[in-house]
C-alpha cells in the first residue's frame, strides 16, 4: 500500500468512478432511509440516539451538536479504518465516501451535488465566500447590523484587504412590531444601484428572528430584470439556524448561496458545513484554499488546467481532514430525511410555540423574539426582570436546564426546543422561569 502512487490510483478508478460511485451513493441513502433504527415512531426513541446526559434539559444543542447513533458509529468506523492503514483506508473511501455525504446532502437541500462545495463550518464558508467573490470597482455589499459576528467580521476583513465597501442596514425599527413587509421594505429601500452583493442571515442568533428569505429574494430578482448581468445582485444567506429546523428546497428559497454549518441542528459531526450556490452565481466565486479534489489534483499533475471544473469543487477547501468526521456527514442527513423534514419543522415550531406562550404570559418576563412562527424558527430570547442574562441562564443550570447567553453586544436569555427535547420539559423549564425572582 505504500506504494500506492496517487496519480496511479486516480487514472484507474478517478473520472471513471463517479458515475458509478454516484449510483451506489443513491441506493446507499435510500437504504439506509428504510433501515428500521433510522425510522422513528416516538419522540423519545430519537432522544434515545444521543448520549446527552438525561439529567439535563438541554436547550442549547443548537451551539454544538450531540451526534446521533447512526453518525457517532459512522465515525467511530471510518475512524478506526484510518488508525488500523491511513493510506490504504484513504484511498479506499475518499472519493467515493465524498460522492456519498453530496449526494446525501443534495437530496436534503433539493439540489445538484455539484452546486455544493463541503466546508468545516459556517464560518469558513462565509470567509471563503465573501473573501473571494469577485467585484468590480464601485460595486458595494449591502449587509445588515442584525448578522452574526462571523459574517461582519468576514466582510470587515474583505474591505480591509480589496477595499470593498460594505454598507450595513436595519431591516425594522422594532423585534415588538417588525413584520415581513417591513424587512422586504427595508431591504428593498436600502438597494442602490452599486449593490452587488446582499449579505444576510436567515435566523438572528441574536433575537430568534427568522428573515422572509423567499420574499426578499423575490424582490431582488424583480431589481435584477432591469440590469446586466455582470451588476445582478447576488444574494447570500447564512442559513445555519434555518437548515435542520424549516422545511424547504433552496431552489425554491430563492437565494444565490446558503452557507451553513451542519455541526448543529443538523446533528452532524462537530467540523463539517457546506456552502450551495446557484448554477448561475456559483462563477462569481473565486477559491482561496487550493481543493484536494481528485480531478483538480490530477489535471495538475498533468500540467492542465482545472478551470472546467464546477467552482464547487475549487471552492471545497483542500488540505487533509478530520475525514472520519466529514465522511460520516452524510448520515446526518439521512437521520433528518428518515423522521422527515414537514415534522422536524412541526415538532421544533410546537416546542417553541409552547415556550414562548409561557413566557409571554409571564410578568417578570419580556419576550423578544416574535411569536409568530413566520417571523421566528427554533430560538427563543427573553429577559427577566432585575436579573442579567448571565445570572439567569446560571441560576437555570443549577436546576439542570441548559441554556445560553447570545453572544452580542445586546445580551439576552436564549434557549432553543429541539428535536431532542419534550413538551414536558419545557413545562419544567418555564416552571423554573416562573419562579426566577431578584434575590
Ligand atoms: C448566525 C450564526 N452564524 C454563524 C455561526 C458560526 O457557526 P459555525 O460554528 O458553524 O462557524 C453562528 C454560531 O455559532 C451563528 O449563530
Amino acid at each position: 500500500m505504500n506504494n500506492i502512487d496517487r496519480r496511479g490510483f486516480l487514472v484507474r478508478t478517478g473520472l471513471a468512478l463517479s458515475a458509478a460511485v454516484l449510483t451506489e451513493a443513491c441506493s446507499r441513502t435510500f437504504a439506509s432511509q428504510q433501515a428500521p433504527q433510522r425510522r422513528f415512531t416516538r419522540w423519545e426513541d430519537l432522544r434515545a440516539q444521543f448520549l446527552l446526559s438525561p439529567r439535563l434539559i438541554h436547550l442549547a444543542t443548537f451551539f454544538l451538536a450531540s451526534h446521533p447513533t447512526p453518525v457517532r458509529e459512522a465515525i467511530a468506523r471510518h475512524r478506526a479504518g484510518l488508525d488500523a492503514d491511513p493510506i490504504g483506508y484513504w484511498f479506499e473511501h475518499e472519493e467515493k465516501q465524498e460522492a456519498m455525504v453530496l449526494r446525501a446532502a443534495a437530496d436534503y437541500l433539493n439540489a445538484d451535488p455539484t452546486d455544493i462545495a463541503l466546508t468545516d463550518s459556517t464560518t469558513m464558508g462565509l470567509g471563503l465566500l465573501y473573501g473571494g467573490l469577485q467585484l468590480r470597482t464601485g460595486q458595494e455589499i449591502l449587509t445588515t447590523v442584525h448578522d452574526h459576528y462571523s459574517t461582519e467580521t468576514a466582510l470587515r476583513l474583505r474591505a480591509e484587504r480589496t477595499d470593498a465597501v460594505v454598507r450595513q442596514i436595519s431591516l425594522y425599527r422594532s423585534l415588538k412590531t417588525v413584520s415581513r413587509e417591513e424587512i422586504v421594505d427595508s431591504l428593498r429601500k436600502g438597494i442602490t444601484p452599486a449593490t452587488r452583493l446582499v449579505a444576510v442571515t436567515w435566523v438572528h442568533s441574536s433575537t430568534g428572528l427568522k428573515l422572509p428569505i423567499h420574499e426578499m429574494a423575490l424582490a431582488i430578482q424583480a431589481i435584477n430584470r432591469s440590469r446586466d448581468e455582470r451588476d445582478r445582485i447576488i444574494f447570500c444567506v447564512d442559513g445555519l439556524h434555518g437548515m435542520g429546523v424549516e422545511d424547504f428546497s433552496v431552489s425554491e428559497l430563492g437565494c444565490d448561496f446558503l452557507v451553513a454549518g451542519t455541526h448543529k441542528w443538523m446533528f452532524g459531526p462537530r467540523g463539517t458545513g457546506l456552502v450551495w450556490g446557484h448554477p448561475k452565481a456559483w462563477p462569481i466565486t473565486q477559491a482561496t484554499i487550493p481543493t484536494f479534489s481528485g480531478q483538480a489534483y490530477e489535471l495538475w499533475m498533468e500540467n492542465k488546467s482545472s478551470q472546467a471544473l464546477p467552482p464547487s469543487v475549487h471552492m471545497t477547501p483542500g488540505g487533509f481532514h478530520s475525514f472520519e468526521h466529514r465522511w460520516a456527514l452524510d448520515e446526518a442527513f439521512i437521520f433528518h430525511q428518515a423522521i422527515g423534514k414537514s415534522k422536524v419543522t412541526q415538532r421544533i415550531y410546537e416546542l417553541n410555540q409552547q415556550l414562548k406562550q409561557g413566557l409571554a404570559a409571564m410578568r417578570h418576563v419580556t419576550l423578544h423574539t416574535p411569536m409568530s412562527q413566520d417571523l421566528s424558527a427554533g430560538i427563543v430570547c427573553f429577559e427577566v426582570a432585575g436579573i442579567e442574562p448571565r445570572a439567569v441562564v446560571e441560576k437555570l443550570r443549577q436546576r439542570g436546564i441548559v441554556g445560553s447567553v447570545t453572544p452580542y453586544a445586546t445580551k439576552y436569555v436564549r434557549l432553543a426546543p429541539s428535536l431532542i427535547n419534550s413538551p414536558k420539559e419545557i413545562e419544567t423549564t418555564l416552571e423554573a422561569i416562573g419562579t426566577l425572582r431578584i434575590t
